[in-house]
């Protein structure tokens, strides 16, 4: 099932139109929410971070109500514990170029299984830059054209997820992840200026353990220049990092690692709005 504006329709019928901007060149924004235990994880976040998107990309986001509703309800009718709920909101139709109608927004809510994510992640360093001065830097958009191409480029090189400098060759983020490394017992990860997503789970870890934002050569990601690395994602928790480009960690996960990751689960447990 999903939600398809106003209406939960079945998945042979959840269609948006083919001038839908969203489909025609990117023009929508988007969240990403785990479904644990049957209850959507940090939704309150995440919505705050939907209206945020669609400020900077000048879309107008439907209602919290409407969307928390849509979440229940699609959730309930899929009938799953566990599973990553999609919400996406798109400008709406419009023509087939960049400019943009006045339409009404399109607003899908859409649930999917999920299995547990693996113990570890291989992560590599792609060729491509992130532009941490782009229109769309720290924007949760539709527009992951680059991370579909990373990614892939990750999976054909024996990786798990791929790792982004900015133009400033500093350590920016995943396709779907933030990065935390430990570099002399201190836990860091670099700031959101560095172009990265203000990620939910990254944004949970800094609240709940010692660790500083700061930047980070693109370099300092190797092996042999930090002690731990992992992964931080609404979907993935907080996944450590097992090797770089090929090099791998000595101890994985390490105790730094393992003890966000213990300190992050008693808090999911506990609860489901962090
Ligand atoms: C580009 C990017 N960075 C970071 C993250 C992690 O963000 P969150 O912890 O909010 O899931 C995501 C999530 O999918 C992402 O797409």
């Amino acid at each position: 099932m999903a939600y398809v504006n106003g209406e939960l329709v079945a998945e042979q019928d959840a269609l948006v139109s083919a001038f839908d901007h969203g489909l025609v060149v990117g023009d929508g924004v988007f969240e990403t929410v785990l479904l644990d235990a049957g209850r959507p994880i940090a939704l309150g976040r995440h919505l705050g971070r939907l209206e945020r998107s669609g400020s900077g990309l000048g879309i107008e986001i439907p209602r919290p109500d409407e969307i928390r509703s849509a979440v229940a309800d699609v959730v309930r009718a899929s009938g799953f514990e566990r599973g990553r709920i999609r919400i996406t909101v798109t400008a709406g139709n419009g023509p087939l170029g960049s400019a943009r109608l006045s339409a009404r927004p399109t607003l899908v809510v859409a649930v999917a299984p999920e299995s547990d994510p693996g113990a570890s992640s291989s992560v590599v360093v792609v060729p491509w830059r992130r532009n941490e001065r782009g229109a769309l830097a720290g924007l949760k958009t539709t527009s992951y054209g680059e991370n579909v191409l990373a990614l892939a480029y990750a999976h054909d090189h024996g990786a798990d997820e791929a790792i982004f400098a900015n133009t400033r060759d500093a350590l920016c983020e995943g396709t779907g992840s933030n990065v935390f490394v430990v570099r002399d017992g201190r836990l860091v990860t670099p700031p959101c200026t560095s172009g990265c997503l203000a990620g939910i789970t990254r944004a949970l870890v800094l609240e709940l353990v010692d660790a500083v934002e700061q930047d980070l050569d693109i370099a300092e990601l190797d092996p042999s220049r930090v002690e731990e690395a992992f992964l931080t994602s609404s979907i993935r928790g907080i996944q450590p990092i097992a090797a770089v480009d090929g090099a791998r960690f000595a101890d994985c996960p390490g105790p730094v690692t393992r003890k966000v990751a213990a300190a992050y689960a008693e808090l999911l447990a506990a609860n489901a709005e962090p």
